[in-house]
């Protein structure tokens, strides 16, 4: 434990970080190795845009294998692959894991992949996935990995800003009812997009139908076999970088149709991680930790790749669903056969299990005596929710608040100093770090209780985005233009007298289905693809199950005759090809009109509350009120 989290008072940790952050941050970065111990802590002389440990140069990677092993812990387990749709099941040491990434980054090598290069993954959850990751960072390459749940032009999209030379990925991924085949997808995209990728390095897993010969002939280039490269490759050892140097890049919805490439440093991530995963969650070495995301989410980074291993820790690779791989006791089974002390999941994946199993009689059926916490983030864990399975389960149950952007928690109960009194709601306090605000549309602080802006004052610690992939000025209009001095989160909520945080929801067209996160707009821009679309709004209306589930207005073209019916299957399959099945976009109305301001602002958030059942307010910049009134009874069938 480093002696920034040798105190055992909340309290005095926090007030630390904000008040000497320089101290603060320098003695959480002396809990990991260097090449360069960095004199400085944060260089402000380009504010709004700061850098974390100017002049330190290590490798995360070091930090995460190298170390342990030097350390003799070479024997742990680091990884535990648990494939549920499989019943697969492998583990890595320290030693095995190390070996791996040393060779699949002298694999990469062979191709040419150096420092500064970028590689996008495009993978299912499958060790190979993890150890593609930190080959990339071995070598000081840039990994941008893409969600399984999305097609072939979001694959080109990102190859298209990212500009990555080398795409690693499978032959497929396996869902619950069908088999996804990843292959003619990556062809795909290296057809659509602009920039030229080199190379493609196939993991062959069985029963996938596209060879990686039949892929390669649609594409101009070279494929190889991820087994034979990385057997014939020799070992690689870590490159020293600068702590600034691209970690990664890892792309999410904007208010746009335009992805945004969030980037995170090497040296940041590394001590942020490091100091979270013990303060925060509570994990160590020895100890088992179950994050139940996918490596194409923040989630997964963090915590199924780079923080369990930083801390020494066992992180569990699951390979499935909450239920159906086989019912909702999977999380039981992996807790009592791996002995996890620390489960992390999204309350959608517990909604779920709720619904398949009310009595949470699975949970009876193993012995999870080793489990100390139930994390959840994602979204707003709702108090319905946190009580029914805490009380199923009968440990902690932790909310924690944050973003892509952040990497690691905003806000949050850190177990691992000083378990704070749960509040339902509220995802506690802020954690190190983030000087939090809650401000008007005109940047004014609001009084506790009051919902507002949530902010956070700017520099943002260490580990959290630097900008935008080769973007400043998309970083700075998109997130520190809007209230001078600080970042604005696009969450709106309240601060209570205890200075509580209570997130409550968006404050853009940002929306969250089943704990992932899609632009409306991306939505809005497929729709009106649709040669009968004149015009449309996708907006995210509440789900029980899901928190939200966009479902899409439209007016049609005048003289369009096709019927709702066929055009929502059309829709249907359109977004799913074109963003893919995690889309999730199943709903679709015909309207006369939508409502909309004088200046032609369509009103998504009048009709998000109306569809939703709340109180609604009509702007008194409205161009039609009647438009609103001959929405109703269709905005309301959607209840
Ligand atoms: N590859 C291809 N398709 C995928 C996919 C992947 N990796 N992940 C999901 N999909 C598909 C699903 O098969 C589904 O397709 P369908 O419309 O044909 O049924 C669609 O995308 C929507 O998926 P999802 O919303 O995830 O529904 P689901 O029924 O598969 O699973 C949950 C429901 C609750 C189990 C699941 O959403 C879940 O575990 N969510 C937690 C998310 C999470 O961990 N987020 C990270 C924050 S912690
Ligand atoms: P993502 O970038 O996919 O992690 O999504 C981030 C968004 O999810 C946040 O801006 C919030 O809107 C929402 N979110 C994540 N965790 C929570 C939480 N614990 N409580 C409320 N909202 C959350």
């Amino acid at each position: 434990m480093s002696a920034t989290q040798s105190s055992n008072s909340y309290r005095d940790t926090y007030r630390k970080s904000i008040t000497a952050p320089e101290d603060f941050w320098l003695d959480a970065a002396a809990g990991l190795e260097w090449d360069t111990f960095p004199g400085t802590a944060v260089d402000d002389s380009a504010a709004p845009l700061y850098r974390w440990f100017p002049d330190g140069k290590l490798n995360i990677t070091h930090n995460a294998l190298d170390r342990h092993v030097a350390a003799g812990r070479g024997d742990q387990t680091a990884l535990i692959y648990d494939s549920a749709v499989t019943e697969d099941s492998r583990t890595y040491t320290y030693t095995q894991l190390l070996d791996e990434v040393s060779r699949a980054a002298g694999a990469l090598k062979t191709l040419g992949v150096s420092s500064g290069d970028r590689v996008l993954i495009y993978m299912p959850m499958i060790p190979q996935a993890v150890i593609a990751m930190l080959a990339c960072a071995r070598l000081g390459a840039v990994h941008s990995v893409v969600f399984g749940g999305f097609a072939a032009r979001e694959i080109a999209a990102r190859i298209d800003d990212a500009a990555p030379d080398t795409v690693l990925t499978a032959t497929g991924g396996i869902e619950p009812t069908r088999r996804i085949e990843y292959l003619p997808k990556v062809a795909e995209a290296l057809q659509r997009a602009h920039h030229r990728v080199r190379d493609v390095v196939v993991v062959h897993r069985e029963g996938f139908e596209t060879s990686a010969a039949e892929a390669a002939e649609q594409t101009e280039a070279t494929w190889h076999d991820w087994a034979s490269l990385t057997t014939q490759a020799g070992p690689s050892d870590a490159v020293s970088v600068a702590a600034t140097h691209p970690l990664y890049v890892l792309y999410t919805s904007g208010t746009t149709g335009k992805p945004k490439g969030v980037v995170r440093d090497q040296g940041g991530t590394a001590v942020a991680l490091h100091w979270s995963m013990r303060a925060i969650f509570d994990v160590g070495p020895g100890q088992t930790l179950l994050t139940a995301s996918d490596v194409g989410w923040v989630v997964g980074h963090s915590y199924i790749v780079y923080a369990p291993l930083l801390a020494g820790a066992t992180s569990v690779l699951y390979e499935g669903k909450p239920i159906g791989t086989p019912d909702a006791g999977a999380f039981w089974r992996m807790v009592q056969q791996h002995g996890i002390s620390s489960l992390f999941t999204a309350p959608t994946a517990l909604r779920a299990i709720r619904k398949a199993d009310p009595e949470a009689s699975k949970v009876a059926e193993y012995d999870i005596s080793s489990l100390k916490y139930l994390f959840s983030a994602g979204e707003r864990l709702d108090p319905e929710t946190q009580r029914w399975i805490g009380e199923a389960l009968q440990v902690p149950v932790i909310d924690n608040w944050w973003q892509t952007e952040t990497g690691w928690p905003i806000a949050a109960n850190p177990v691992g100093i000083e378990q704070l009194p749960v509040k339902a709601g509220s995802a506690t306090l802020p954690m190190v770090g983030y000087d939090i605000a809650v401000l008007d549309p005109l940047g004014e602080p609001l009084p506790a209780g009051q919902e507002g802006n949530i902010a956070i004052k700017l520099p943002l610690p260490p580990g959290t985005l630097y900008s935008l992939w080769g973007d400043d000025a998309r970083y700075v209009e998109s997130y520190l233009s809007a209230f001078e001095g600080y970042y604005a989160t696009g969450d709106s909520g309240y601060v209570d007298q205890h200075g509580y945080i209570f997130v409550m929801g968006r404050t853009d067209d940002v929306i969250n289905v089943s704990g992932h996160r899609l632009s409306t707009g991306e939505i809005e821009a497929a729709v009106a693809e649709h040669p009968a679309v004149a015009e449309c709004a996708v907006i995210g209306l509440a789900d029980e199950l899901k928190g939200q589930r966009p479902a899409g207005f439209l007016v049609l073209k005048s003289g369009a005759t096709i019927t709702e019916d066929q055009l929502r299957q059309e829709l249907v399959a359109h977004v799913r090809s074109s963003i893919g099945p995690v889309a999730d976009f199943k709903e679709v109305a015909v309207v006369p009109a939508l409502p909309k301001t004088r200046s032609g602002k369509i009103l998504r958030k009048t009709m998000r509350q109306i569809a939703d059942g709340k109180d609604y307010t009509v702007p008194s910049t409205i161009e039609d009120a009647g438009v609103i009134e001959d929405l109703l009874p269709v905005l309301r069938r959607n209840l």
